[in-house]
C-alpha cells in the first residue's frame, strides 16, 4: 500500500475518541442534572417539540373522553370502552413527555388556552359514532407522522428522548390500526 493510500484509509476510519473536555465539563454545573455538554446545543428546540407533543396528547385525552361519554348507538359500548383505553394511554404519553421536559431543564406547558394552538391534532365534538372514529383515526395518523418526523430529527442528538418517542410511536400505530378496523366494521 502506498503512503497516500494508507493516509486515505486512516482518514476514512476516523478514530473513535471521546470528547474528554466535554466529559470534564460534565463534572461541573451539577444543577443541570441530566443535561450535559453534549445535549445542551439542542435542548431548547427538543423541549419546544416535546411541549407541542404534550399539547397534542392532552387534546387527544380530552377528545377521547368527550367521545367516551357521549358515544351512543348499537355498537357504542365496545367502542366507548376503546375510547377510554386510548384516553388513558394518551394520558400516560403526556406524563412521559412532561417528565422528560423537566429532566431536560424545561417547563411542561399545561396552559389550557395554549393547548389547541400548540396541538398537532384537533379536538372534536361529533355526535355520530362513525364520525368520532374517523376523527380519532385522523388524529392518530397525525400523531404517527409527527412522532416519526421527531424521531428522525432528534436522531442521536438525544438518544433517551428518541427512545421514549419510539415507545410512544408504537402505541400510536396500534391506536390507528384499531380505529381503522373499527371504521371497517
Ligand atoms: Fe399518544
Ligand atoms: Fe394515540
Amino acid at each position: 500500500m502506498t503512503t497516500r493510500r494508507k493516509e486515505d484509509a486512516r482518514a476514512t476510519a476516523a478514530p473513535m475518541l471521546l470528547d474528554e473536555t466535554a466529559v470534564q465539563r460534565a463534572r461541573k454545573s451539577l444543577e443541570d442534572g441530566a443535561v450535559t455538554p453534549s445535549s445542551s446545543p439542542w435542548r431548547e428546540q427538543i423541549i419546544e417539540l416535546l411541549n407541542d407533543s404534550l399539547a397534542t396528547e392532552l387534546v387527544c385525552v380530552l377528545r377521547y373522553k368527550r367521545h367516551h361519554y357521549t358515544a351512543s348507538g348499537m355498537a357504542s359500548p365496545a367502542i366507548a370502552a376503546e375510547f377510554m383505553v386510548h384516553a388513558q394511554e394518551e394520558t400516560a404519553h403526556a406524563d412521559r413527555l412532561a417528565e422528560r421536559i423537566v429532566q431536560l431543564g424545561g417547563e411542561p406547558d399545561f396552559c389550557p388556552t395554549r393547548l389547541l394552538e400548540r396541538s398537532h391534532a384537533d379536538y372534536d365534538e361529533s355526535t355520530d359514532l362513525k364520525t368520532m372514529v374517523r376523527a380519532n383515526l385522523v388524529a392518530e395518523r397525525v400523531a404517527v407522522e409527527v412522532y416519526r418526523q421527531m424521531i428522525a430529527l432528534i436522531g442521536d442528538k438525544d438518544p433517551t428522548t428518541r427512545r421514549m418517542l419510539e415507545d410512544i410511536l408504537v402505541d400510536e400505530e396500534e391506536h390507528a390500526d384499531e380505529l381503522k378496523d373499527l371504521l371497517q366494521e
